[in-house]
């Protein structure tokens, strides 16, 4: 609820404030008939203002990154984004998990690569906008983040220094384009990486050190050129946004493009079922980690989300302050003043867009949920969390301030089908657009 007293402080805009408008907050939602004789209150019209995709600030470039930004970078970047000879089998590439035409995901609980994994794929569309990358944000930016899936075992399960002999073989010239001249790997292996199988990791730790830091350097180059290419992924305008310009405008005839119910699922979304708390700002996120109770997808192996994060992000190799980041000291402060307090983290995962949800199911983050109707019934029934508190259980101790959110049938129903209003293209920008 971070700018909502700003928001409030809005001045009133000319707005008639009908009785059935300033009560909508607290008494159960007005019936409207005719979406155009929709009445917000103040309050309500400052908060869908914010929601629009008018109001999105361009992804800052990342000063991480010196070639973010850069088309030559988009276009390597987007043609190893889809080069499955960047896998132990051949057969992966980040395009099988994050498809262009399945919403730059996989459509499934959780993601396969060379072997199974135990989350669900996110989509890549609007990463310039998360200061943390993974459910759990265990990556500071893009390009750091690129390079888990390339070694991690059961996705694209290769290393580093058969990934830099690659592009060396294939890419030489376009990566030597942005990056300056490719080092000779001479009796360099060609399997070796810190994360690999047991002989790898052996001919990775007999390298001399300049050697590992040249490969090493190579590797965070790509993932830099993929993190370029996937910036230009962006959510282009949605029916809410149709409707939402409209009221700013306030322009009625606009304002029909949304049905009756979808227009309660909205007061409801910003109202009573308090959703707006978490899924702000045009994408609907507030890029933060919360526990919100979501059932383990394995009780005998529980995941601790954002709480096992913490180190992992801070001991990076690839990260802000890291040798292989082109960012000043100073241009890392969301590292060095990342919250690190475990206990209040514990099995918190990062709050997804809601842009385009409507059309990837399954939703959290190991698909343990098939519907948008399943999730909402996991809002109205607030379990308590079986890992660390979920902030939205009521009636516990610490929790009693929450008010439980209670949701008719029909409330329920038009709630989906508002988040289904979110749905829009997905659009490739020119980097000086996005
Ligand atoms: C085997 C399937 C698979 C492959 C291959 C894969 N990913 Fe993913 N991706 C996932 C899963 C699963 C997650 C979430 C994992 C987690 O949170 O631990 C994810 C998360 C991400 C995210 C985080 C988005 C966010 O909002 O935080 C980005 C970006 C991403 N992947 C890009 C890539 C890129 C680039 C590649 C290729 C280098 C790639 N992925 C390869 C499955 C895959
Ligand atoms: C306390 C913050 C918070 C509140 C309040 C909240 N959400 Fe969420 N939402 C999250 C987080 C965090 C996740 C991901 C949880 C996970 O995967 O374990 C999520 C996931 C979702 C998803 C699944 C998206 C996907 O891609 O998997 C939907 C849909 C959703 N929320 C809608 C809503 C609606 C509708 C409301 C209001 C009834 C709401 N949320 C209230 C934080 C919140």
């Amino acid at each position: 609820m971070r700018s909502f007293t700003r928001l409030l402080a809005v001045p009133a805009i000319g707005l008639m404030l009908t009785a059935a408008a300033t009560n909508a907050l607290a008494g159960p939602p007005a019936v409207v008939r005719d979406a155009s004789q929709a009445s917000w209150s103040v309050h309500e019209t400052a908060v869908i203002n914010t929601l629009r995709l008018g109001k999105l600030a361009p992804a800052p470039l990342d000063p991480s990154n010196a070639v973010d930004g850069k088309d030559a970078a988009v276009q390597l970047g987007k043609r190893l984004f889809g080069d499955v000879r960047f896998s132990s089998n051949g057969k992966v590439s980040c395009a099988s998990c994050h498809s262009p035409d399945k919403q730059f995901q996989d459509g499934l609980p959780v993601s396969r690569g060379v072997g199974t994994g135990s989350r669900r794929a996110m989509p890549v569309v609007g990463v310039g906008h998360s200061p943390w990358l993974f459910w759990d944000g265990r990556k500071d930016s893009a390009w750091a983040q690129a390079l888990g899936p390339l070694e991690d075992g059961v996705e694209h399960g290769g290393n580093r220094t058969r990934y830099a002999r690659l592009i060396q073989s294939h890419y030489k010239l376009e990566y030597e384009a942005l990056f300056g001249p490719m080092p000779r790997f001479g009796d360099a292996p060609q399997d070796a990486g810190p994360q690999g199988s047991a002989a790898e990791r052996a001919a990775w730790d007999a390298l001399p050190r300049e050697r590992r830091d040249e490969i090493s350097r190579v590797f965070a180059n790509m993932g830099k050129a993929i993190a370029a290419y996937e910036k230009t992924l962006a959510y282009g305008e949605a029916r809410f946004d149709k409707y939402a310009n409209a009221v700013a405008a306030r322009d009625p005839s606009g304002q029909r493009v949304l049905t009756p119910q979808e227009l309660n699922g909205l007061r409801l979304f910003i109202g009573k079922a308090q959703c707006v708390t978490c899924h702000n700002g045009p994408m609907f996120t507030d890029q933060a980690f919360h526990n919100t109770g979501v059932p383990q997808r394995d009780a005998n192996k529980p995941d601790h989300g954002r709480a096992a994060a913490l180190l992992k992000v801070k001991q990076d190799e690839f990260n802000c302050l890291g040798p292989f980041s082109d960012a000043k000291a100073e241009a890392c402060q969301e590292l060095a003043f990342m919250t690190t307090d475990g206990a209040g983290l514990e099995a918190a995962f990062k709050t997804p867009s809601l842009r385009n949800a409507a059309l990837r199911p399954p939703y959290m983050h190991a698909g343990q949920f098939s519907s948008l109707d399943e999730v909402l019934m996991h809002y109205v029934r607030a379990p308590a969390a079986t890992v660390g508190h979920s902030e939205l259980a009521h009636g516990k101790p610490g929790h009693t301030e929450r008010k439980p959110i209670q949701l008719s049938a029909q409330e329920i129903s038009d709630l989906a089908l508002f988040l289904g209003t979110l749905s829009g293209p997905v659009v490739e920008r020119a980097p000086s657009l996005r």
